[in-house]
């Protein structure tokens, strides 16, 4: 038998990954993998710790033992549901104070391997959607359909602040936001190991001015070709 294809989105944060990738692996029956929840996990770990974001060698301690579990989400609103040492932490990993320390934690190599090292077994079957930073160019380099989504840092902060108004939070505004999405943009893709870039062979996407359900449709069509 063939095996299904395996599906890569990257791109910074805002740019649509986890609406796009979530749809698309529901319509071809694929599994989703959010890599960014599992990067926030450990986070919120770190952090529930009381360790500093910056202390590797407690780090790597702490990610030589952690039992980390994605399971299938029935609500749409929500990405995956998110078990770490046995505790439910979903909605804990989307807090502004996980997201503004998260990429700290996710530049270093300790992490990193034991994350990328989860997610390619999720990934050994085929028939993945996966999104993240380094889907396309390190966890799944041999992926047979490769996406960069992309938006101005204006629009992707935009669309948070809708997000996070939805959610009952109103005391952000959107120059903050812009500084927040800019700076984990600048860490994300100045890290020295697998940092935020396009892989040579993806194909890039400016959603400024698409919408999802235009931005499905282009992937789908791009699928078609694979
Ligand atoms: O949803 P949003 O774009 O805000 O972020 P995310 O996809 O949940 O990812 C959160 C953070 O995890 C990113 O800013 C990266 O620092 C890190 N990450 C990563 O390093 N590699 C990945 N494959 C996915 C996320
Ligand atoms: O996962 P990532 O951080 O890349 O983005 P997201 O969480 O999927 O998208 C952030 C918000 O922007 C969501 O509410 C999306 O519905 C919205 N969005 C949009 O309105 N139009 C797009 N082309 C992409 C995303």
């Amino acid at each position: 038998t063939v095996t299904k294809p395996i599906i890569a989105l990257d791109g910074p944060a805002g740019a649509g990954k986890s609406t796009v990738s979530r749809r698309l692996a529901r319509e071809l029956g694929y599994v989703y993998l959010d890599t960014g929840a599992m990067y926030r996990a450990i986070t919120w770990l770190v952090m529930e710790n009381n360790i500093n974001v910056e202390d590797e060698e407690s780090i790597a301690s702490l990610v030589a033992n952690v039992q980390l579990e994605l399971l299938p989400s029935d609500n749409l609103q929500i990405p995956v549901t998110v078990k770490i040492n046995g505790q439910d932490i979903t909605k804990e990993i989307r807090t502004p104070r996980v997201t503004n320390q998260v990429s700290k934690v996710a530049a270093q190599s300790a992490v990193r391997e034991k994350m990328v090292a989860l997610q390619q077994e999720y990934g050994a079957k085929g028939g993945i959607v996966a999104e993240g930073r380094d889907i396309g160019t390190n966890v799944f380099p041999h992926a047979q359909l490769k996406i960069f989504l992309t938006a101005t840092p204006q629009a992707r902060a935009k669309r948070r602040l809708i997000d996070l108004q939805n959610q009952g939070e109103s005391n952000i505004d959107l120059d903050t936001l812009i500084k927040e999405i800019e700076e984990r943009d600048y860490l994300d893709s100045t890290r020295a190991i697998a940092p935020l870039k396009k892989a040579e062979d993806a194909i890039e996407l400016i959603t400024d001015n698409l919408t999802i359900d235009q931005v499905i449709e282009k992937i789908k069509s791009y699928l078609i070709l694979v």
